[in-house]
């Protein structure tokens, strides 16, 4: 083949690869005047080889972006090539294009510069997505930083890089000091080995977790967290990392402590009540029977000893006298634990038993009035009444110093009202605080407990006259509609 041959083959092959390139190639002289323009150049651009070739390269450079095109030639002048700069032209319907060019000086035969060759990608839709993504992760940014959420970020080496706004405000620390294992500073010492025990197998594993530990806030006060990791991925399917969102849980969890704990107290109580019947009835049944078998036996005892050694009969009498009294006292403490009456005869007869009872053993003046309107209530609410009365009457007799206490108990709308009043040395302002607030005893506390159940609430008043405890507890709708029933029957 005749060296020319080859030389117009080769020539050929160069001008199929440059016609059939998805990239536009375009070349110009030294005085920017194109000097071809392939088929994607026309695509591209938009205009055709005759239109574009001996035109100015200007004619696809919009006009703010004009001197690059003299800085371009300068470099080309020189011999340099131009790599992979971005920019912006111009199609022939004034719409801009974000493209990427690679120019590159094109010598004649003896070496010297004689023009340019010009390779111009459209990246127009790469931009779009890369602008797209910035969009998306600036609107990420801009919804999780408003949102209560503490959120955070971790690449695919484990390590945390990004914390939204609510999380740095909670912690009260920067980003800087959050960021890598930053974070794990803020982390309670007794929950940090589980937590990342946690994170780091779901992470292998890829797995969705959830986990509550206790995090230090910005105060100082180390607050409960709840925390889900999910493992992000790109739209291809690549492993990016995790990213979190956490809520403080604190306050649901104390109120949920608090309510376990007067849940445990109720079940105790109840517990404590069924016990103090068991005993009080065992008591009385079996006790206190056989006391009276033995009162009864002595009793006959002495009177046939009478006649015979009136010696023994006289101390027979005194241990006969000694039984009765241990019967007394055990029927006494039977009744104090459970008042027999209270299931039979209802409230305001247990409760003048008992009262009558204390006053007899006590130096205070009880005055005791139930109004005949509160009726029978439900046994287990006629026993909180009941065991409120005898709290707060303990309690004058314990801690008031009072010589008078007043009980009432009497129905108010579909509440019923009990008050327990005495004129003893009253409570300080920071011990009734104290009490309100659960630091004290055990008595206000159960009472307080037995009422909630009713879903009543309770008052103390004092000041250096007395005490007051107020109690209201709303009566069942079913008691109510039960009460009124035989009176809509009369009329
Ligand atoms: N009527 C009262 N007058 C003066 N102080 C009272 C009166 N009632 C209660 N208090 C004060 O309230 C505190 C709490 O009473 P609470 O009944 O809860 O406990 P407690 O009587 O001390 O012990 P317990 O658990 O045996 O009942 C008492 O310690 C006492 O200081
Ligand atoms: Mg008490």
């Amino acid at each position: 083949m005749s060296e020319r041959k080859q030389a117009e083959e080769i020539t050929g092959l160069l001008a199929a690869i440059v016609a059939s390139s998805d990239d536009a190639i375009i070349s110009k002289n030294l005085d920017g005047i194109i000097t071809s323009w392939n088929k994607s150049a026309e695509r591209i651009f938009g205009y055709t080889p005759e239109e574009s070739i001996g035109q100015n390269i200007t004619l696809i450079i919009p006009p703010q972006r004009l001197a690059e095109e003299s800085d371009i030639l300068s470099r080309i002048r020189r011999g340099d090539r131009v790599d992979h700069f971005q920019t912006v032209r111009m199609r022939k319907d004034g719409g801009l294009l974000d493209v990427s060019l690679t120019i590159s000086p094109v010598r004649d035969s003896s070496g010297r510069v004689i023009g340019a060759s010009k390779v111009a990608r459209d990246i127009t839709s790469q931009k779009q997505v890369e602008r797209a993504l910035r969009e998306s992760e600036q609107r990420f940014r801009v919804i999780t930083d408003a949102s209560p959420v503490l959120v955070w970020m971790s690449g695919t080496d484990k390590l945390c890089y990004y914390f939204n706004k609510g999380w740095l405000d909670f912690v009260g620390r920067t980003l800087e000091q959050e960021s890598g294992n930053g974070w794990a500073e803020n982390v309670h010492p007794e929950d940090f080995e589980r937590c990342l025990q946690i994170y780091v197998a779901n992470f292998d594993a890829r797995r969705p977790f959830e986990m509550e530990y206790r995090m230090r806030h910005r105060t100082g006060q180390y607050r409960w967290i709840l925390d889900r990791g999910v493992p992000r991925y790109a739209p291809d399917g690549t492993f990016e990392g995790y990213v979190g969102g956490c809520l403080d849980i604190h306050d649901q969890k104390e109120a949920a402590e608090k309510v376990r704990i007067a849940d445990d107290m109720t079940r105790l109580m109840k517990a404590q009540d069924e016990e103090r019947r068991r005993i009080a009835r065992e008591l009385h049944d079996c006790a206190g029977q056989t006391l009276a078998v033995l009162g009864m036996s002595l009793a006959q005892l002495v009177r046939r000893a009478e006649g015979i050694a009136p010696e023994l009969a006289r101390e027979g009498k005194a241990i006969e006298e000694m039984v009765q009294q241990l019967h007394r006292e055990i029927r006494t403490t039977s009744y104090l634990l459970h008042p027999p009456l209270l299931d039979e005869s209802g409230l305001s007869s247990a409760l003048n038993l008992y009262v009558d009872g204390l006053a007899e053993r006590s130096y205070v003046a009880i005055t005791l009035d139930v109004d005949a309107n509160v009726g029978r209530l439900p046994s287990d609410m006629e026993l909180a009444i009941f065991r409120l009365v005898q709290e707060c009457l303990t309690n004058i007799h314990r801690h008031s110093g009072s010589k008078t206490a007043h009980i009432r108990v009497a129905r108010e709308g579909e509440s019923v009202r009990t008050e327990v009043r005495d004129h003893g040395k009253g409570i300080s302002p920071e011990r009734l605080l104290e009490i309100q607030s659960h630091a004290a005893g055990v008595g206000i506390r159960g009472i307080r407990e037995r009422i909630r159940q009713f879903h009543g609430e309770m008052k103390m008043e004092s000041n250096g006259s007395g005490t007051s405890v107020i109690v209201s507890i709303p009566i069942p709708k079913e008691v109510r509609s039960a009460d009124s029933q035989p009176l809509q029957a009369a009329v």
